[in-house]
Parts: C-alpha cells; sequence; structure tokens
C-alpha cells in the first residue's frame, strides 16, 4: 500500500466546532498565548493554565470527528496512513484513524510537573490543583507549551522522509518545528495542502485544494486515486 503521511493544525478540527488559534474569532485573540499556553505562564498562574485546558478538554469531548475526519480514517483501507498531528483533540482516534502522531500533547492526557514520562489517562477529568502524580508533584495537562521541546518531532521527521504522499490540512505553519516538517518530504514526494485560505509563501512546490477539511479529503482522495 502506498504511503500517505497527513500533517494537520486546527482547521482540521474548525468543521468540529473547535476553534482555530489565529484565524478572526480564534483562540489567541481571547487568551494571552503567554499566560496560558506556555511554562512562564505555568509558573506564574497554574490555576489559569488547568481551567484554561479544563474548559477545551470538556469543549472537545462535546464535539464530534467531521467529515474530514471520517475520510482520513476511511483512506487506510487503501492506504498506510499515518496522521501527525498538532492538534491536541482526540478526534482523529475517535473518526477510527489508527496511526496518530501528537506532536503537541493530548488534551486527554495529564503529566507529572517534575517527569514528563510520568502520563496520566484523564479522559473527561478535569486536573485541579493539588491533584498530584505518584512523585507528589502537581499533575499539569500533557500539552507541549511554548518554550518547550517537541519530544516526538523526530519520530515525526522520520514519518515525513517515509512518505510517497504528503497532504498538510489546516495550518498556517507558524509553529516550528511542525512547519518545518514538509521539507523532510522525499523530492519525489507530491505534497497537497487543503485550506480555504492557505499559507503562502512555502519554497517546495506544492498543490493546493483551497477547501474546507471535509470537501478538501474528498477532493485529494479524487486526485490520489490517479496517481
Ligand atoms: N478546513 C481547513 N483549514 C481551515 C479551516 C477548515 N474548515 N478553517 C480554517 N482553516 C485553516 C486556516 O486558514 C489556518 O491556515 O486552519 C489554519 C489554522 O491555523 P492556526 O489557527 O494557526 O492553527 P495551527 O496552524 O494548527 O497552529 C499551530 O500553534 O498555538 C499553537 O500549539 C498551537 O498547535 C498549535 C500551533
Amino acid at each position: 500500500m502506498k504511503k500517505i503521511v497527513v500533517l494537520t493544525g486546527a482547521g482540521m478540527s474548525a468543521e468540529s466546532g473547535i476553534r482555530t488559534f489565529r484565524d478572526s474569532n480564534g483562540l489567541w485573540e481571547e487568551h494571552d498565548v503567554m499566560e496560558v499556553a506556555s511554562i512562564e505562564g505555568w509558573h506564574k498562574n497554574p490555576g489559569l493554565i488547568l481551567r484554561f485546558y479544563n474548559e477545551r478538554r470538556k469543549q472537545m469531548y462535546s464535539c464530534e470527528p467531521n467529515k474530514g475526519h471520517m475520510l482520513l480514517a476511511g483512506l487506510e483501507n487503501d492506504y498506510d496512513v499515518e496522521i501527525i498531528t498538532q492538534n491536541v483533540d482526540n478526534l482523529h482516534e475517535r473518526a477510527g484513524s489508527s496511526k496518530v502522531l501528537h506532536l503537541h500533547g493530548e488534551l486527554t492526557k495529564a503529566r507529572s510537573s517534575i517527569n514528563p514520562s510520568l502520563v496520566y489517562l484523564l479522559g473527561d477529568q478535569e486536573i485541579k490543583i493539588g491533584d498530584k502524580c505518584e512523585k507528589g508533584s502537581q499533575l499539569r495537562p500533557c500539552i507541549v507549551w511554548f518554550g518547550e521541546e517537541v519530544p516526538a518531532i523526530n519520530e515525526a521527521i522520520k514519518i515525513v522522509e517515509s512518505a510517497e504522499i504528503l497532504c498538510i490540512i489546516g495550518t498556517s505553519l507558524n509553529v516550528y518545528p511542525a512547519a518545518g516538517l514538509l521539507h523532510y518530504a522525499p523530492s519525489g514526494c507530491p505534497i497537497y495542502l487543503i485550506d480555504p485560505n492557505p499559507p503562502s509563501g512555502i519554497s517546495r512546490k506544492i498543490e493546493v485544494i483551497a477547501k474546507g477539511a471535509g470537501e478538501g479529503v474528498a477532493e485529494l482522495i479524487k486526485r490520489v486515486k490517479h496517481k
């Protein structure tokens, strides 16, 4: 089976009702990213951060995978599909995708604030001040914040290097190292980009599908069938 690697961002979940970050009315219009999504913010006001992620976790469970998520999961019948997502929601998994790598963490998990390898399944539970890991430290969201390393980036690079087709869906390509992954695609690998408002200035040859994720993935499937 041909190997399709899919790199998704917040736009992938927009049609499920989950806000993106940098569109108008995006999450970063309402919150100071350094207060709610940085390690400095955690040290300054952990309660605010716990509330921010508890709200996003609750909202995630009120949303459903959209047509784009479902079509990507169905693609596994005909292709070897690996998804690398910047998203922290579990919509790819709930749609049935079996290989999903979260670059920026997962809302469904908590982790120790002193040992990142101590990870705990949260499901739809909240994290509160006073919730401790087995070593007695405060639990925190299992999210990669600004100012922190992206532990899965080398694994992600290897996956992109093995792609026979690469598809980028719903990311403004603003945040590195995730935004640099496309440059690891092999030279002959066709690259598609699905986004109603596609980011510009990409130096690789890219086939743009200027549609939302649902219609865009349907179009992608038509185009790759003839590749
Ligand atoms: N379908 C596809 N793409 C869409 C849709 C849609 N229905 N609606 C919006 N988009 C596109 C926007 O045009 C934009 O290019 O999704 C992209 C969203 O960009 P961002 O809001 O910047 O989200 P993302 O690129 O995922 O942000 C990367 O930044 O804040 C950090 O850690 C956070 O993972 C996040 C990272």
